[in-house]
């Protein structure tokens, strides 16, 4: 996390002011402290720093309207989040207990809702149709995905359908945050271009956080792994393609080569996201949005 921290020092002010924004957010509703406490964890924010730099990449400044945006988007993160873990059974969230270990399923349940209510109401006093539209429709899709998921469960879908599954899940909200900032200020010139980055680069971070969840063998604090929610990302697709028992040995050549594979995969959008910020003007924003696809890549998630 520190090499990712040093990558984003050059956006710290607007991440600071993402942060300021979810405050003033969330100060206009109660809410009970250790929720507001999980709301403003100091947290990765990974699709605004990746939102701020292809904007000051390409248009050198980022104005308070687009990091409003943004703050609604981390928002809808985090609440998305909530009732992943819900879902997952997880025990924890970022080192700290998850909200249905605090809450309760039932309770977190209705949090997450009220939250996201909370951004769509927010959303609408920018009077933007095409901002409005976007964050709907990415919404749907977000929960098409995480519903596909469920629906399959104890299934193994192929490795199109999981990158499908994943771009709905993962790569919309990068879209959202990215393309929703850029509406905001009218800059419709890049919108296909940013598109695609989006889509490329969430793919890339959900493939990489499904390698790390399966070569991790969670505490039992942490909640159940992937394939113990009966879902199968990359690494036992490929085990799998193989026809091999899923539950093989670390050591063993099938392993090693279904995390190869799923490593090539992740390289395989890496690159695509690289060749597509090859185009952009020569700055300091454009080598920090390189340096951090080359981390997520490379790195930890958490
Ligand atoms: C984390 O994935 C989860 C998501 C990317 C999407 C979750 C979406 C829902 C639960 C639908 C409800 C949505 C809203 C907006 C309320 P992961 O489990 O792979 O990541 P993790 O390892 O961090 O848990
Ligand atoms: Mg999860």
């Amino acid at each position: 996390l520190k090499k990712y921290k040093d990558i984003i020092s050059i956006i710290e002010n607007e991440i600071d002011s993402v942060d300021r924004n979810i405050i003033d957010y969330i100060n206009d509703i109660f809410l009970p402290k250790e929720l507001s406490i999980f709301l403003l964890k100091k947290s990765k924010k990974i699709r605004s720093s990746f939102a701020i730099l292809f904007i000051k990449a390409k248009y050198g400044k980022i104005s308070d309207k687009q990091l409003k945006i943004l703050a609604l988007t981390e928002m809808i993160h985090n609440a998305s989040l909530i009732h992943d873990d819900i879902i997952d059974e997880a025990k924890t969230r970022r080192n700290e207990p998850a909200i249905n270990i605090l809450f309760g399923n039932n309770s977190a349940v209705i949090i997450g809702d009220y939250i996201l209510s909370l951004v769509l109401k927010k959303l609408i006093n920018f009077e933007n149709t095409k901002l409005t539209n976007l964050f709907i429709n990415s919404l749907y899709e977000i929960c098409k995905g995480e519903f596909e998921q469920d629906l399959n469960k104890n299934k193994f879908p192929t490795i199109e359908e999981y990158i499908k599954k994943s771009e709905r899940k993962t790569s919309e909200l990068f879209k959202t945050a990215l393309i929703g900032a850029l509406l905001s200020e009218n800059q419709q010139d890049n919108i296909v271009f940013a598109e695609k980055i989006a889509e490329n680069f969430g793919i890339m971070f959900q493939v990489k956080n499904d390698l790390i969840d399966f070569l991790e063998k969670k505490s039992d604090n942490c909640g159940k792994n992937d394939a113990e929610n009966g879902i199968f990302t990359a690494p036992l697709i490929y085990l799998n393609e193989n026809n091999t028992q899923i539950d093989v040995k670390k050591d063993s050549k099938q392993f090693i080569n279904a995390v190869k594979k799923t490593e090539d995969l992740i390289h395989y959008y890496g690159r695509k996201t690289l060749d597509l910020i090859s185009s952009f003007p020569d700055n300091i924003y454009k080598n920090a949005l390189i340096n951090l696809c080359m981390e997520v890549q490379k790195g930890k998630n958490d």
